[in-house]
């Protein structure tokens, strides 16, 4: 239903403008229709800057038109106004801040602007997928509103052509309200559509300034002989300025007159199926005897007395006549002396939504795409609903309840340029994303390729360099880029077939060892057969390649996970005659194998509290995981008594030790070495989290899980407590005890679940140890966590957290961001913790920085850490050559 039409809204006033204090903070106000290069006025009646709708809306959309000039008495705002002749729906998008209840208003002003003289014109309202209103036209102009709470940055304002004319627009104005305002017009599935908002007792006109939220309060257009008009001295009422109703329009009131003892507000029809919500304002200013009266609205409120000088407001949450016939009738009770008045009343139509919406994070990140390459298709309004304007190339699914995700997204041939945005991984229901045939540069940001749920990545016919596509990414994740262009060599990895049922019983377990290890043979012997293979759609698990020849055990690789005798043991340690340390697993003793190679030997103790279990987890892990930052597994003995496996020697010993520990003492570790040695262990983790399928979970990440090796190369050790998920269903592991005191993760105490995050954590922690040099926990003085934040917070200065014996040589910003890169990954809830992939990420840049100061020539960054990735293939047994 139109509102009252009102002639002094419309008209250009002969009364002085007010005294201007200017536009209100979130205000948007639109000039449809405006054009673009006459920019924004400032309205002399109101001071509320108008601007031209182009930013609001996508080229193309509409056209800009004006009044016939008969209506050129009209405000400027109502001049011009933008139609929509072609496309079914056009939307504005009105930036909004997601949990903000805003009024939203459009006005709509015909004016013969087609010179068609029309005389009658319908079209449809929507907010994001759901239809508020119907514009009807031309009598002189229409006017809706819609209170809501935003749900997510943009709120979509779009007209929808139903097939009775052509849609346009005049005026779109959006108005950030105050949270306590309409607590019942505001319910979730429902629109709270503004029906009447009365001024009682006046025949002003009410808007912004008076009212500090610019809602538009009409005095009533014929006012009931029988009642009488009240008005307050000025300034009496006193309410505060956010008041939700000024004491401008409180200061006025009708009551009953004469003997009179009900007063009937206002009356209406509606034979709608939807119920209103009403508000009666009420402040007394004659307080010479009592006044009580019944409300009837619905909802029957008894011996009401409004409140002297100040407001009271009565609310009826949900009112339905069943015959259409609506009234608000005040009935004075018997004692009371004065008649019923009432001040201002509001009443808004309840429309329920037809269409569940986008999830909000999905629309937001399409949002963003859309922005960052100025796609241009028919990307307005809500991305899936209504179903039958759903945007070009998104799909849909994953419905629940009255949300629904973004599942594919198709933007082939669309003409997008510059880098792949890091913003379609923020898509994360994402399976499907086809970016083929554009002119995309750079790298894939490791974000995208980590998505769990994608399935298939499109990036062919683009210029994306051929490092980045040769990158480690997700088990079943399908890359298809064009192959003649890349270097990289694409094999497919035998790791994910040996997934392994752990049994205890050790003669079954026996068995199964053995299966584990020949399957890791045969598999092994497949996918050298099969190395030459160079296919499309690669399962790209790249860097599942042998040790690293550049290791300082090279001829390892030639020696494949042995089985070795006690006896051979004994031989190798010479009696165990060099003990080098102890795991959780058990005592580690330094050996030689028969080549001379170097090995560590861990010899399961008799007291290990580590038994069988943890034994074929490592040996499980180990034989699956091969990485050049992980450290390597040479064999096994497994004889009655004796468990024990032998691993390369990592001739540096662990992280610890040369931050806290004996070697510390002697030399700390630079800067650059330190930021190096954890990208290192993080591209190791990331390895574990998303190079294997299943995952593996480390559990047990700590400073002096972290070996040394030779030109003190780092490899993540002792997997003996890790992980991994049963099947590919389950998203969390549940344990009972992992990992060591200081470094776990708190979540894991609540929830008893571990997932990544939980090694993110710990690594966050390890991150600040190597910032610190100190440990994770100080008696009497917390956390390294609380301890480093409580410093950066009180100081500021990333002086006062950094290791004093780095002295003054670090970058300032590599170092910060090392901390804030910690700060991230120890974040209390685990999902907001970053990815491996991520933390690698950010330590990439952070080691660029470092490497910057420490080298002033132009030296740019050394190639295996610009380049890692890639580096590693080439230095790795199946090297370009292979293909
Ligand atoms: C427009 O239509 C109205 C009646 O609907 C008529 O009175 C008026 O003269 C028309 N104006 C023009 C310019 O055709
Ligand atoms: C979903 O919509 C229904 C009405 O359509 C509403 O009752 C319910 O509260 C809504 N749920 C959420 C989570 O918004
Ligand atoms: C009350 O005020 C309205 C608006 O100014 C006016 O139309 C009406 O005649 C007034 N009523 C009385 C009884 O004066
Ligand atoms: C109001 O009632 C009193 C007595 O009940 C009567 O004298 C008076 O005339 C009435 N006034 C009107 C305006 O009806
Ligand atoms: C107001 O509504 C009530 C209930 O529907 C009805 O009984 C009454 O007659 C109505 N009053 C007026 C003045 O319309
Ligand atoms: C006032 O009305 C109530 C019922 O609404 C009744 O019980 C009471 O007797 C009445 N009082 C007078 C003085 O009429
Ligand atoms: C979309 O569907 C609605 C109802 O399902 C229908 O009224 C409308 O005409 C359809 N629009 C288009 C463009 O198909
Ligand atoms: C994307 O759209 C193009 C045509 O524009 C089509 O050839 C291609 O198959 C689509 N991709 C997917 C994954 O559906
Ligand atoms: C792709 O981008 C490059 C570099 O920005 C530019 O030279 C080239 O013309 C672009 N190609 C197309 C088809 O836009
Ligand atoms: C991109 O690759 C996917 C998977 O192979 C395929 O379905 C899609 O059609 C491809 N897109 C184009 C435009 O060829």
């Amino acid at each position: 239903m139109a509102f009252l039409v009102l002639l002094a809204a419309l008209l250009v006033l002969a009364a002085p403008p007010v005294h201007v204090v200017g536009q209100r903070k979130g205000f948007v106000s639109i000039d449809c229709g405006l054009d673009a290069s006459s920019g924004s006025y400032t309205d002399t009646q109101t001071g509320i800057e108008y601007e031209p709708d182009d930013p609001y809306i996508d080229a193309g959309a509409g056209e800009n038109h004006r009044l016939s000039a008969d209506y050129d008495v009209y405000l400027r705002r109502y001049q011009t106004l933008r139609s929509f002749p072609s496309g079914v729906r056009n939307c504005y998008a009105l930036p909004t801040v997601a949990g903000t209840k805003y009024l939203l208003r459009a006005e709509f002003e015909y004016g013969n602007y087609d010179g068609k003289n029309s005389s009658s014109l319908e079209f449809d309202l929507h907010l994001g997928a759901n239809r508020w209103r119907t514009a009807k036209l031309p009598e002189f102009k229409d006017e809706h509103e819609v209170v809501f709470v935003a749900w997510a940055g943009w709120a979509p304002f779009c007209l929808v052509n139903t097939g009775r004319g052509t849609p346009f627009v005049s005026v779109v104005e959006l108005r950030p309200l105050d949270a306590v305002l309409y607590p019942q017009a505001v319910r979730p599935g429902l629109f709270s559509t503004t029906y009447k908002r009365l001024n009682m007792g006046t025949s002003s006109f009410i808007r912004y300034p008076e009212d500090p939220y610019d809602r538009f309060w009409y005095p009533v257009e014929n006012a009931n002989p029988r009642w009488v008009n009240l008005s307050a001295p000025a300034g009496s009422i006193q309410v505060d300025i956010t008041s939700p109703v000024p004491s401008v329009v409180l200061q006025t009131a009708v009551a009953a007159a004469g003997n009179d003892t009900a007063l009937t507000a206002v009356t209406w029809r509606d034979d709608s199926e939807y119920s209103f919500t009403t508000l009666e304002h009420y402040a007394d200013f004659q307080n010479t005897q009592l006044r009580q009266f019944d409300s009837y609205s619905g909802t029957v409120y008894e011996s009401y007395k409004p409140p002297y000088l100040t407001r009271g407001t009565l609310y009826t949450v949900s009112f339905k006549a069943a015959d259409g016939s609506y009234n608000i009738t005040l009935v004075a009770t018997n004692t009371s002396v004065l008649p019923p008045m009432i001040n201002a009343l509001e009443i808004y139509l309840l429309v329920p939504y037809e269409n569940p919406t986008t999830l909000p994070s999905d629309f937001d990140a399409i949002m963003a795409i859309k922005k960052e390459y100025g796609v241009t298709k028919n990307w307005m309004g809500d991305p899936c609903f209504p179903t039958n304007y759903t945007w070009d190339g998104v799909k849909c699914g994953n419905t629940n309840g009255n949300t629904t995700r973004i599942t594919s997204l198709n933007l082939s041939s669309s003409y997008l340029h510059g880098a792949v945005s890091k913003n379609f991984a923020l898509l994360t229901a994402l399976q499907n994303l086809d970016l083929s045939y554009n002119n995309l540069s750079g790298s894939i940001p490791d974000s995208i390729p980590s998505l769990t749920s994608l399935r298939v990545l499109n990036v062919s016919g683009n210029q994306l360099s051929d490092d980045s596509l040769c990158k480690n990414y997700n088990g079943s994740l399908i890359v298809r880029h064009d192959s003649s262009k890349s270097t990289c060599n694409k094999k497919i990895t035998a790791s994910r077939k040996s997934t392994v049922i752990l049994v205890t019983s050790v003669v079954v377990a026996v068995l199964v060892v053995s299966a584990i290890v020949l399957a890791y043979f045969i598999c092994r012997a497949k996918r050298n057969s099969a190395v030459s293979v160079v296919d499309h759609t690669r399962n790209a698990q790249l860097e599942i390649a042998p040790r690293s020849r550049t290791n300082q055990g090279d001829h390892l690789q030639d020696n494949e996970n042995r089985r070795f005798t006690y006896k051979d043991l004994e031989k190798f340690t010479d009696n165990f005659k060099q003990f080098i340390g102890q795991g959780g697993f058990g005592v580690v003793y330094f050996g030689h194998l028969e080549d001379g190679t170097e090995v560590a030997v861990k010899m399961r103790s008799e007291s290990s509290s580590h038994g069988l279990d943890e034994f074929l987890a490592e040996v499980q892990s180990l034989t699956k995981v091969h990485h050049r930052n992980i450290v390597s597994l040479v064999g096994y003995c497994w004889e009655k008594d004796h468990l024990a496996l032998v691993y390369e020697y990592m001739s540096q010993g662990n992280l610890y030790d040369h931050l806290r520990g004996k070697i510390a003492a002697a030399e700390a570790l630079n800067w650059e070495t330190r930021v190096r040695i954890v990208l290192e262990a993080a591209q190791g983790l990331d390895y574990l989290h998303k190079g294997c399928s299943p995952p593996i979970i480390h559990r047990d990440v700590k400073s002096s899980n972290i070996l040394l090796g030779q030109n003190l190369q780092a490899k993540v050790a002792d997997l003996g407590l890790s992980k991994t998920y049963i099947s590919d269903g389950h998203t969390h592991i549940s344990a009972t005890a992992a990992g060591t005191a200081g470094y776990m993760d708190p979540e894991y105490y609540f929830t008893g679940r571990l997932t990544e995050s939980s090694d993110v954590y710990s690594f966050g922690v390890v991150l600040l140890e190597a910032a610190t040099g100190e440990p994770p926990l100080v008696p009497g003085q917390g956390h390294i966590v609380q301890r480093v934040k409580q410093r950066v917070s009180t100081t500021g200065d990333i002086g006062s957290v950094a290791d004093p014996r780095l002295g003054a040589a670090y970058d300032v910003n590599s170092m910060w961001k090392v901390v804030d890169t910690a700060m991230a990954c120890t974040a209390e809830s685990g999902a907001g913790r970053p990815t491996m992939g991520e933390v690698a990420a950010q330590l990439k840049d952070s080691l660029a920085l470092e490497y910057a100061r420490d080298n002033d020539d132009d030296r740019s960054v050394p190639a295996s850490i610009a380049a890692s990735d890639s580096a590693a293939l080439m230095m790795s047994g199946f090297g370009p050559s292979a293909r």
